[in-house]
């Protein structure tokens, strides 16, 4: 039987960190043996913010070493860049004339851009989800392992295989999101206001390329209370974001311990928090040596992400002929 298709993208817009790895990352490198894997840059998407050009191709070298740091192997994932591929643009085009205004505008993600920066409400950044399904369907991808935040989108990637498959005939397969946990993860920040993300929140987010001591320093400022005082309590949010951290990083017997000394109020926060900071800097620190190495080597980087197009382009070019044909667009 042939392997379930898999595609999952990370945008190039700064340094990666926990969200991104146990949202995305973890699960591209359980999945690269049991699937066909398709993981890329998604340096397009990262235009909508408008980067400098200077930064943008670093931004990108990272991203790939990050993701290589993690564990992926590039001779069983195609490990690309976005823009490698114009047969992207080129499904974007055909999908944005089944995307209408009013759904795209109704999109949380698009409204929380509008919000945050009202003085740049380009049409890519409405568009954004037509483009993400085309990153998708240009593999036929069944499976998409990300973050609980793109759930939606995935949704509106199914609406428009839907309409494509009913206008023109059966070709694309229905996407789904996933997550090895059954559930779909979303790691929170260490202030308690919303989660690790590459841009917001920088010193309530931990970043695969943190030093030792910065580690240490944010979760130390992570906050907190003076404890419970009533045995069994309900946890308040910011609470439970730690013991959330301490689950993905800590040893399973000092969560279980932790947890019970919350529940008989004798939990001490500041040990709590000495302990999460060790386990976390083993977690961190390995593979940002690791990163630091790769990112010396650009070349071997090239190599990668040149061989990772290569093989992205032969199943995406196969698909393009596919619904060109479909459509009509085949005069020749
Ligand atoms: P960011 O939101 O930090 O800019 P991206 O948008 O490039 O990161 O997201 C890349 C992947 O990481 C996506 O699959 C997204 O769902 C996931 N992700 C980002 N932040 C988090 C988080 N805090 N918790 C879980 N997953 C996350
Ligand atoms: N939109 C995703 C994010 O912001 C990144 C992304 C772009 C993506 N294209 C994708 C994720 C395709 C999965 C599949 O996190």
């Amino acid at each position: 039987m042939s392997k379930e298709i898999v595609v999952s993208g990370i945008r190039s817009t700064g340094f990666l960190h926990l969200g991104n790895y146990f949202g995305a990352m973890k699960n591209y490198v359980q999945m690269q043996d049991e699937y066909n894997c398709y993981f890329f840059v998604a340096d397009y998407h990262a235009l909508t913010t408008h980067p400098d050009p200077k930064e943008l191709k670093g931004n990108v070298y990272r991203v790939v070493a990050e993701n290589l740091a993690c564990g992926l192997d590039p001779e069983k994932v195609a490990l690309y860049a976005q823009s490698d591929l114009p047969e992207i643009p080129e499904l974007y085009l055909m999908l944005n004339m089944m995307a209408y205004k009013g759904e795209l505008e109704k999109v949380p993600t698009f409204k929380d851009k509008v919000r945050q920066q009202p003085e740049n409400v380009n049409a890519g950044l409405l568009t954004y989800p037509v483009l993400m399904s085309a990153d998708i369907i240009i593999h036929k991808a069944v499976k998409v392992p990300v973050g609980k935040d793109q759930e939606q989108h995935i949704e509106m990637a199914r609406n428009f295989v839907n309409r494509f498959n009913n206008r023109y005939g059966e070709l694309f397969p229905e996407p789904y999101a996933f997550n090895f946990s059954n559930e779909l993860v979303k790691v929170p920040s260490l202030d308690g206001n919303g989660k690790m993300s590459k841009s917001e929140n920088v010193n309530a987010t931990l970043y695969l390329a943190d030093e030792d001591d910065v580690i240490r320093k944010k979760i130390k400022k992570a906050k907190t209370d003076s404890g419970p005082t009533e045995p069994n309590s309900e946890m308040p949010e910011y609470i439970k974001n730690i013991f959330l951290l301490m689950k993905l990083v800590s040893p399973q017997e000092v969560y279980d311990t932790y947890t019970n000394a919350y529940n008989d109020c004798t939990i001490r926060y500041g040990d709590m928090k000495k302990q999460l900071a060790e386990d976390m800097v083993n977690f961190i620190a390995p593979i940002r040596e690791k990163a630091k190495d790769l990112q010396n080597n650009e070349d071997q980087l090239k190599k990668i992400m040149k061989e990772g197009a290569e093989k992205a382009r032969a199943s995406a070019s196969k698909t393009i002929a596919e619904a060109r044909k479909l459509m009509g667009i085949n005069y020749y």
